[in-house]
């Protein structure tokens, strides 16, 4: 009997032990560098998934690792609510330091998860406006606790079987040029909804990504934002805007929020890539927001955790700095200028887009057939690539935004490949 190899005994033991609710990927990780993931049986792979856009500063970023040590030596958990410590104080620092929100003085709360994050956006608009309401958008993905999974705009896999759902969440028709939906058909169609579904006096907060992750890479046109800001003014209405994939760097400024002048939103929620790779996501605004909820109102065992912390000081030092985002911004008019040569020879793709170099393509075919052949093909060929859209034909490109030019040819090669192989 020839013996297993290390690859299949853990997936073996992974469908034996771990919920199948959890989706099931190929990959077995060992080892992570840079751009690079290397699986237990010592195949590597080109990373452009970045465990989901966690990973803008790369595998294993060395003032990230550097400062996970140093905190490491110095102290684990004590809970924030316990015992203060720098570490949070100067992520909140430094989220003040680079909020795009409206107001002079800004103030932070830090917790584990984009979801808890939104969850919390909604708690701090509720307690503010002292309106239930909160308007959400079509494509939206806000996350999978029972509030952001409601307010999340697929239905398989993520709120098939779950209902009954969160009450006082309406949505809104998004801006989706390549499919019709133009900002007009959207901002008429948050109209109609305050005319006909929930009074817009009764709205605490819209929840805005100002380029839609999960639902395909949609970046809002640039009139969008602002128009939809004119509408919460009138009404008394919160903007949140909702960065937990868009934010830090990904899209060549610090948060996506910056390509839309002078929109500046009430509430930034941001996560994912801001921990280097450990769980930490904020809620972020002015003070008079922030202050609103009385003590104890927020809060949890391990927000902010101190290894989080200090992973997160490192990377927004990195991702602030001007000479990172410029060099973000000509990744993504490389990537961009070789998703156009793609597309050129390629009639399968009906769309390029994005922001800066959170970019993507979608397939003029609706199915989803296609998309995960490509992604397929991609692991086949030691690249690791996603999918995303309502529809599930959209390919995302999640490159670490500190990727050699060598690595990002060899990615585009093994992308071209595997759309040729798929054909
Ligand atoms: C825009 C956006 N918001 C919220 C979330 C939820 O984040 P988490 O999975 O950390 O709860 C995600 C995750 O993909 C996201 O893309």
């Amino acid at each position: 009997m020839t013996e297993m190899s290390d690859h299949d005994r853990i997936l073996a033991d992974r469908a034996r032990y771990v919920s199948g609710g959890i989706a099931t990927p190929r990959l077995v990780v060992a080892q992570a560098e840079g751009a690079r993931v290397t699986d237990v049986d010592g195949r590597t792979y080109l990373d452009f998934a970045g465990g989901i856009g966690c990973q803008n500063t790369g595998h294993r970023f060395a003032p990230v690792v550097d400062a996970i040590k140093a905190q490491a030596d110095a102290y684990l958990h004590q809970c924030f609510m316990v015992g203060v410590y720098e570490p949070y104080v100067e992520v909140c620092r430094r989220l003040a330091e680079l909020s795009p929100c409206t107001g002079e003085e800004q103030k932070s709360l830090l917790v584990n998860s984009g979801a808890e994050a939104n969850e919390n956006a909604v708690k701090i608009a509720r307690a503010v406006t002292g309106r239930p309401a909160v308007v959400v958008f079509d494509n939206a993905f806000h996350g999978r606790t029972l509030l952001t999974m409601t307010m999340t705009a697929k239905v398989k896999p993520y709120k098939a079987g779950f209902g009954p759902f969160a009450p006082e969440v309406y949505r809104a028709p998004a801006p989706y040029p390549y499919r019709g939906v133009s900002s007009d058909d959207a901002i008429a169609g948050l109209k109609r909804l305050f005319k006909a579904e929930v009074d817009p006096a009764t709205v605490a907060c819209v929840v805005l990504e100002p380029v839609q992750g999960e639902g395909g890479f949609l970046e809002m046109p640039s009139d969008y934002p602002a128009r939809l800001l004119d509408v919460c003014r009138e009404h008394g209405i919160l903007f949140v805007d909702d960065e937990v994939q868009s934010g830090v760097g990904r899209t060549g400024q610090v948060w996506a929020i910056e390509h839309y002048q002078g929109v500046e939103p009430d509430l930034l929620v941001s996560g994912k890539s801001i921990g280097g790779g450990l769980p930490l996501a904020a809620v972020t605004g002015p003070a008079e927001l922030m202050d609103a909820v009385g003590p104890g109102g927020l809060g949890g065992t391990f927000g902010g955790n101190p290894l989080s912390c200090a992973a997160a000081v490192a990377v927004l030092d990195a991702v602030a700095d001007p000479g990172f985002l410029a060099e973000a911004r000509a990744l993504g008019e490389t990537m961009r200028a070789r998703l156009h040569e793609l597309a050129s020879s390629r009639p399968e793709i009906g769309d390029v887009r994005g922001l800066g170099p959170m970019l993507a393509v979608e397939l003029v075919d609706r199915s989803a057939d296609r998309a995960k052949a490509i992604v397929d093909a991609a692991f086949e060929r030691g690249m690791l690539l996603l999918s995303c859209g309502i529809d599930g034909n959209v390919i995302r490109l999640l490159a670490p935004l500190t990727i050699s030019a060598e690595e990002l040819d060899e990615g585009f090669r093994v992308v071209e490949d595997a759309f040729d192989a798929t054909a």
